[in-house]
């Protein structure tokens, strides 16, 4: 239904002629606006996650003024408007704990200011989930403008994907074969330009599923940062994000369930980040879509990864799928596993959107017939050990692990796994189960990347490079090897993980999505009975805020207040 300029949010603040919108008009003029500024015209807020600590964001600052041109030529009033950064690389303990954060941000800072409609502009990890989260809750029309990935790594000729090979040269430098100066040679060339990482991680990962779920502009999600090609997409954003606002296309008419299902079904085409499970049931649950992690097993076990991108693919990088084509002719190779009558964000559908794309490159982006992986990228387990389940990466492991069964190493915390994988003398094998607990949601806090368990020195020397690591942390989503993820219930909160001791046998069945211990009931039930809770990681402060109320991993590690069907509706605020 078309909106009349009466109609405008922004309207209650500066049309009345009251005492309180004189205010509003008063110091709108202290900005240099004038009445050209506010009559009528759609306030377009620019959700700008930029800062000095923020190096995939460092372009959002020159792209808002992008944003702006579009939101000025269609006859919008432009706002720019900061908030968290969101920077994956320097946050700590881990941008996790901010995710939730952000979100409130986004949703409060929309909801108390005179805007009409809004472009959020992120990419990094956590961002895009943040973003959306926010936006969603506050259901205002709005458009994600993906910040795009970096250009390739190059060291001494050879391509680097970012995380991926730091992990590879490490584990490399950590074995003794190679120098200081190679080591620094890969420092300086895995990051060239401003932009997300270019690996299929969680940046590009988040991205995608933004784009496939009609959040972005067709493809906009593939573009790389320092692409002139991005520059225009900011300002088409800006333009569109103004006519969205006269159409009231607001996000509960595009986050359907059907397009959810699309969202999943191209993160796992993409090979996506495991990360993407925890921020897709989030994003959803705040949609009013109730997405769980059997439909996300379900989607996976009939869609293959068709991008050929590190890790899950050998070859490529994000530069060589924008070159490709990128998403639109990704989602056109998944044809009718995906619904296209569905609404996107320029007002078309998924299948207007991807009618002429075309796949220039087919090692790039794979057909149906010659997938990279048969399956989708991601499993879900569950079993006596994750009742609530976990979630492993196949695509990305050493095939001989789908079926295994070994002892457990049990480490309590980071320090002491530290101490075990750093003992060249440590004894084990690679049939060993190297776990990690009391790092989850709760317990880490804030569930940081530490899944990924670094090899241990002492299969390393012996030329092993994968083993199977078990955790209730996640991963970052360039990574790989056999890490089972996401242990819910975590550790830390009395989940059967807490329970497990040094050489009890774990059992891990991918193709029938089984994760065991090999104990009876009446034995965890003994164990429990003695187990004792962790001492709170927080007194006060945002911590304590965030212990009390974050889910756990299966339900999307929202806050619990913030959940959609959490009661009444938050009301408009009061203007007078
Ligand atoms: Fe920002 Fe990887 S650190 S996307």
């Amino acid at each position: 239904m078309a909106k009349k300029p009466q109609d405008l949010r922004s309207a209650r603040w500066f049309a009345p002629d009251d005492l309180r919108s004189m205010g509003h008009r008063s110091r709108a003029m202290q900005m240099g606006w004038t009445a050209d500024d506010w009559e009528g015209k759609p306030v377009i807020a620019i959700i700008n996650t930029w800062s000095d600590l923020s190096p995939c964001h460092h372009h959002l600052r020159d792209r808002a003024e992008w944003v702006k041109r579009g939101i000025l030529q269609a006859g919008g009033t432009p706002v720019e408007m900061p908030v968290h950064s969101f920077s994956e690389q320097f946050l700590k303990p881990t941008s996790m704990l901010y995710r939730n954060m952000g979100a409130l941000e986004v949703e409060e800072t929309l909801r108390s200011h005179p805007i009409d409609g809004a472009v959020l502009m992120g990419g990094c990890d956590k961002s895009t989930p943040a973003l959306i989260m926010g936006a969603v809750s506050m259901n205002l029309p709005f458009i994600f403008m993906p910040a795009g990935a970096m250009l390739r790594g190059n060291y001494a000729g050879e391509k680097l994907g970012s995380g991926t090979d730091v992990w590879k040269y490490w584990d490399e430098r950590r074995a003794g074969n190679i120098t200081k100066e190679q080591w620094d040679g890969v420092q300086g060339g895995i990051a060239r330009s401003y932009g997300t990482c270019m690996t299929m991680g969680t940046a590009s990962t988040m991205m995608s599923i933004a784009d496939g779920w009609g959040l972005t502009l067709p493809g906009a999600s593939s573009i790389p940062a320092p692409d002139a090609g991005h520059k225009r997409m900011a300002a088409a954003c800006g333009r569109r994000a103004v006519d969205m606002v006269w159409e009231d296309l607001t996000p509960d008419k595009i986050m359907t369930w059907e397009s959810t299902r699309n969202a999943v079904t191209v993160a796992m085409a993409t090979g996506c980040s495991t990360n993407a499970i925890i921020h897709l049931i989030a994003m959803a649950r705040r949609a009013g879509v109730d997405l769980t992690l059997d439909h996300l097993d379900e989607i996976g076990h009939s869609t293959p990864v068709l991008a050929n991108i590190r890790p899950s693919g050998k070859d490529y990088l994000m530069e060589d799928f924008f070159y490709a084509g990128g998403l639109p002719a990704l989602m056109k190779e998944l044809g009718d596993k995906l619904d296209l009558s569905v609404m996107t964000v320029n007002g078309k559908t998924v299948g207007d959107n991807i009618a002429e794309a075309v796949n220039f490159n087919d090692d790039v982006i794979r057909p149906l017939s010659n997938p990279v992986y048969h399956e989708g990228s991601l499993a879900v387990l569950k079993g006596n050990l994750a009742p609530d389940g976990a979630v492993i990466k196949p695509a990305a492991m050493d095939p001989k692990f789908q079926k295994h069964r070994g002892p457990a190493i049990v480490a309590d915390s980071y320090a002491q796994l530290k101490e075990i994988i750093n003992d060249e003398n440590y004894p084990m094998t690679p049939d060993h189960v190297l776990v990690l607990r009391n790092a989850g949601p709760q317990g880490g806090p804030g569930m940081p990347e530490w899944g990924m368990i670094p090899m241990p020195k002492a299969l390393l020397k012996d030329g092993h490079r994968d083993m199977v690591r078990l955790s209730d942390a996640r991963m970052s989503g360039t990574s790989y090897g056999a890490c089972i993820l996401h242990v819910a219930p975590e550790a830390y909160i009395g989940g059967p993980l807490a329970l497990i001791e040094t050489g009890d046998i774990i059992e891990m069945d991918i193709p029938n999505r089984s994760l065991r211990v090999d104990l009876t009931e009446a034995q965890l039930d003994a164990r429990r009975a003695k187990w004792q809770a962790p001492a709170p990681r927080y007194e006060r402060g945002y911590g304590q805020m965030f212990s009390q109320h974050v889910e756990q991993a299966d339900k999307g590690c929202d806050f619990d207040f913030l959940r959609t069907d959490f009661g009444a509706p938050v009301p408009e605020p009061e203007i007078n």
